[in-house]
C-alpha cells in the first residue's frame, strides 16, 4: 500500500482502546442461549470488501441514498453547524463519506475523526488533511462506545457537532443507543452543538427484507464469512454447507435481524470447546434498527437533544437528522 505523503501528519490523540478479543467473544457468544456474535466481527479484510460490494447492490439503497442526501443538501446541513464548529465523526473508518460533508462545510474549526483502528484513522486523517488544505484535522484513536476524550484544541471551537453517518446507530439496541446519545451530549459540552446522524427509515417490509437478501447472495456471503473467519482465525471447524444466511424484518422490534441458521443437528469445535446446534437453531449476527424521524427525536429527548432539522430523499428511504444539544438543558 503506497501512502500519500503530505509532509504533515495530523497529530494523533491515542486513547489506547482495548482491542476486541475475537476468541473470547466468540466463545462467550456461542455459549449463550440464544447464540449471538457481534456484527463488529464481520469486518475483516474479506468482510469489508463484501460490505463495499453490498453498498453497490441494486437492492441495498441506504448507502447511495445517504450519499444523495449529502450531495443534495450538504450546504444546508453544513450551515446548520454554524461558523467555527468542530465536526466529530464516530467510527470514521476510511472517512469515505466525510468528504461529501467536509467540502460543503467551509468554515469548520476542525474535523475530528474517531476510530478504534489506529492505522485507518491515521491514514484517513492524512488523506483528508491533504485534500482540504485549510482544515484542522485532529484524529483520535478510541472506542466510541467506551471512554472518550477530545483533543484540547476543540475547546476553541464555537460549537461541537457529532457526525454519525451510515445508520451505524441502527446496530445498537435501545439501551446502547441511550448510552451513546449520553456520550455524544457530553462531547458537545460545554459549548453546545449537536448530532447529525444518518438513520434508515421504516418502510415496506418487503423492500427492507430485499435489502438484506440480495439476488446475487452478497449479503449471504458477508454473513457466512463470519464462520469462515472463525475457521481461519480461531481454528474452528464450521462446515459452511451446514449453515445458511437468514435475514428478516422483526416488525415488533422495528429491526432487521441477520442470523446464521444450522441446517442440521451438529457439533462445532473451537479448540477444546464444543458447541451443539439443533437443526434450525441460529447464531444472531446483527440487528439493524429502523426508525421514523419522530421515533428517533422522541428517544433522543430524554438525553437532552431537541430537533433541529432533517433531510430525506423523495422516497423517504433514509434520513439525516440534526439534533441540538442545548447546554441550558443541563
Ligand atoms: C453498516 C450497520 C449500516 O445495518 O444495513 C448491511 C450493515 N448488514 N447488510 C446495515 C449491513 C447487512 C449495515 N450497517
Amino acid at each position: 500500500m503506497t501512502e500519500l505523503t503530505t509532509g504533515h501528519e495530523p497529530p494523533l490523540l491515542d486513547l489506547h482502546p482495548p482491542q476486541g478479543d475475537f476468541l473470547a467473544d466468540a466463545l462467550a457468544g456461542l455459549g449463550k442461549n440464544p447464540k449471538a456474535i457481534s456484527p463488529m466481527y464481520f469486518y475483516d479484510r474479506i468482510g469489508s470488501e463484501l460490505f463495499d460490494q453490498i453498498c453497490t447492490l441494486a437492492e441495498y439503497y441506504p448507502t447511495r441514498t445517504e450519499e444523495w442526501i449529502l450531495q443534495t443538501h450538504g450546504r444546508d446541513i453544513a450551515e446548520g453547524l454554524g461558523p467555527s464548529a468542530s465536526l466529530i465523526e464516530l467510527g470514521s473508518g476510511s472517512s469515505r463519506k466525510s468528504g461529501l460533508l467536509l467540502r460543503a462545510a467551509t468554515t469548520l474549526h476542525s474535523y475530528v475523526p474517531i476510530d478504534i483502528a489506529r492505522t485507518h484513522v491515521q491514514r484517513a486523517a492524512s488523506l483528508i488533511a491533504a485534500r482540504f488544505g485549510r482544515l484542522r484535522v485532529l484524529p483520535v484513536c478510541a472506542d466510541f462506545t467506551g471512554e472518550l476524550k477530545l483533543p484540547r484544541a476543540t475547546l476553541d471551537a464555537r460549537s461541537k457537532h457529532v457526525w454519525f453517518p451510515g445508520s451505524t446507530i441502527g446496530n445498537f439496541g435501545p439501551a446502547a443507543r441511550a448510552r451513546l446519545l449520553a456520550t455524544i451530549r457530553r462531547l458537545c459540552l460545554p459549548q453546545g452543538g449537536g448530532v447529525v446522524v444518518g438513520v434508515d427509515l421504516r418502510k415496506d417490509h418487503a423492500r427492507l427484507e430485499r435489502a438484506y437478501n440480495d439476488e446475487r447472495g452478497v449479503t449471504a456471503a458477508f454473513n457466512l464469512n463470519l464462520l469462515q473467519r472463525m475457521n481461519r482465525e480461531l481454528g474452528s471447524d464450521f462446515d459452511l454447507a451446514q449453515f445458511r444466511h437468514h435475514a428478516f424484518y422483526n416488525t415488533a422490534e422495528h429491526r432487521i435481524e441477520m442470523h446464521l441458521e444450522s441446517l442440521s443437528s451438529q457439533t462445532v469445535r473451537i479448540g477444546d470447546h464444543s458447541f451443539e446446534f439443533d437443526s434450525g437453531e441460529t447464531i444472531c449476527t446483527e440487528y439493524s434498527y429502523k426508525f421514523t424521524v419522530e421515533s428517533f427525536v422522541e428517544e433522543a429527548a430524554p438525553q437532552g437533544f431537541t430537533y433541529a432539522h432533517h433531510w430525506t430523499d423523495p422516497e423517504e428511504l433514509f434520513a439525516v437528522i440534526a439534533l441540538r444539544a442545548d447546554p441550558a438543558l443541563d
